[in-house]
């Protein structure tokens, strides 16, 4: 892998590194048995640094691309479906016809969520967030299974079980939320349907709408993975424990729900609500661009994309197809949307920072349309993005690892002695 080498010259010591070629992409340092020479690196926040090898997921931040199992994220979207995709990012190989019918039939029979996990509903306030309600749902499933997590079969099974129930979890969340009893899935829709009919049906059996079905399944194609980002690679660290997936898999919800990462969706919507009125945008922006205030765009900018992220490209599209569907799109809040995002994508300061709308600006939007409450866009990330942390996991079993286990820069108190405290 290594036909190059990097030396590194301090304190009159030289130390050769490897340097490893990818398939696509940045060339890598090893720095890993630099310690013993006498050296940590320093790189908070990971800016550059590889923290694994794999082989799921490509990006290319500049140009804006993004490719799973090397196939462009624009042919699965507008050819492929989440099933699909999952079996994909599992497997690394496209399904044929009878392997996917197969694949669809387990995710079928795992649907069903355990009666145990009602209950965790139940230790929840009507208005509770249901970010957290899905944590406690997920972990209780932790109670219910064991992995052996050793076993390549038993990883898929459990990979299934979890993008299977994930539809189930995530609508229970927002029934309890609005005190409504919950539905039994639905064997005979697809799972994009069974999922807005698990998430909308008012009484049992009600036939949901097929064009916001197909555009949560773009969602969650578009979401699916997206390689070591903040959530994945932390399922990655807490799965380097051998802890058991299910509780990887809450260490990613957890991960996600902040607002620099899959809480944006909701952030970027409650900031719109916020402008609340089109003659408001220029203020705001201004907002944005001033360095004193904490105001940010959300749903703009992207640690790894300095150009348009594709997935935006493609949830535009979709979130057009749904305005029209709904004919939502002239209310004031979709308006200011549309303007906001001709306004920063014409500004110097976001075109000179390369700050674009991301996928978060446009999936909260059509995910408002469709009526999905805001405070649950991230929980539907959370079902998205179920196929791509679970494979990392699985990836990452399937060869030799280590525990994650990082080093740091100290710079706290040097050696001191204890002085008692002064009681009198
Ligand atoms: N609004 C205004 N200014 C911004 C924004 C924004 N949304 N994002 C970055 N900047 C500025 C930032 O102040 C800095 O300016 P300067 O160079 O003058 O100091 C410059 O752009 C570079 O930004 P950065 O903070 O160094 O970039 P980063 O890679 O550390 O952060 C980010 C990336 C996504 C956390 C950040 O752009 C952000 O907070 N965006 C809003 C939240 C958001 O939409 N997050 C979702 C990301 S996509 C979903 C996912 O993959 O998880």
């Amino acid at each position: 892998m290594s036909d190059r080498k990097a030396t590194l010259t301090f304190d009159e010591k030289s130390v050769e590194l490897a340097i490893y070629k990818p398939t696509l992409g940045q060339s890598v340092v090893d720095v890993s048995g630099l310690g013993k020479s006498g050296l940590y690196t320093f790189d908070p926040g990971f800016m550059a640094t590889a923290a694994c090898e794999s082989k799921i997921t490509y990006i290319d931040g500049g140009a804006g691309k993004l490719m799973y199992r090397g196939y462009p994220i624009e042919q699965l979207a507008e050819k492929s479906c989440f099933l699909e995709v999952c079996y994909l990012l599992i497997y690394g190989e496209l399904p044929n016809k009878i392997e996917f019918e197969s694949f669809k039939e387990k995710i079928r029979s795992h649907t069903k969520v355990d009666p145990h996990i009602e209950n965790v509903f139940k230790a929840f306030k009507p208005d509770a967030h249901p970010m957290a309600m899905m944590m406690a749902a997920a972990s209780a499933e932790a109670g219910l299974h064991t992995v052996n997590i050793h076993d390549r079969e038993q990883r898929i099974d459990t990979i299934i079980r979890l993008i299977a129930q994930a539809p189930s979890l995530v609508a229970m969340c927002k029934r309890h939320n609005e005190g409504l009893p919950f539905l039994k899935p639905r064997q005979d829709l697809s799972y994009s349907e069974n999922f807005l009919y698990l998430l909308t049906a008012k009484k049992e059996g009600e036939a949901p709408n097929k064009v916001l079905a197909e555009a949560l399944d773009r969602i969650f194609v578009l979401h699916a993975d997206h390689e070591q980002n903040a959530s994945t690679s932390t399922v990655r660290l807490t799965g380097s424990t051998d802890t058991q997936p299910d509780a990887a898999y809450v260490s990613g919800i957890a991960a996600l729900w902040g607002p620099s990462h899959g809480g944006a969706n909701e952030a970027a919507l409650n900031m719109l609500k916020q402008i609340g009125d089109e003659s408001k945008i220029e203020e705001y922006v201004a907002r944005a661009k001033d360095k004193n205030d904490p105001f940010k765009l959300m749903g703009f900018g992207h640690r790894v994309y300095k150009n348009f992220d594709p997935r935006a490209k493609l949830m535009r599209e979709t979130c057009h197809e749904v305005l029209k569907e709904t004919g939502v799109g002239d209310s004031p809040l979709f308006k200011v949307a549309m303007k906001l995002q001709d306004i920063a994508l014409s500004d110097a300061y976001f075109i000179e920072r390369k700050l674009y709308p991301n996928v978060d600006f446009y999936s909260g939007i059509t995910q408002r349309a469709i009526g999905i409450p805001v405070n649950l866009f991230t929980n539907i990330f959370v079902l998205g993005r179920t196929p791509g942390w679970m494979s990392h996991w699985h990836e990452m079993l399937s060869e030799s690892y280590k525990i994650s286990r990082p080093r740091q820069l100290y710079t706290g108190a040097a050696q001191r002695d204890y002085v008692e405290m002064d009681k009198r």
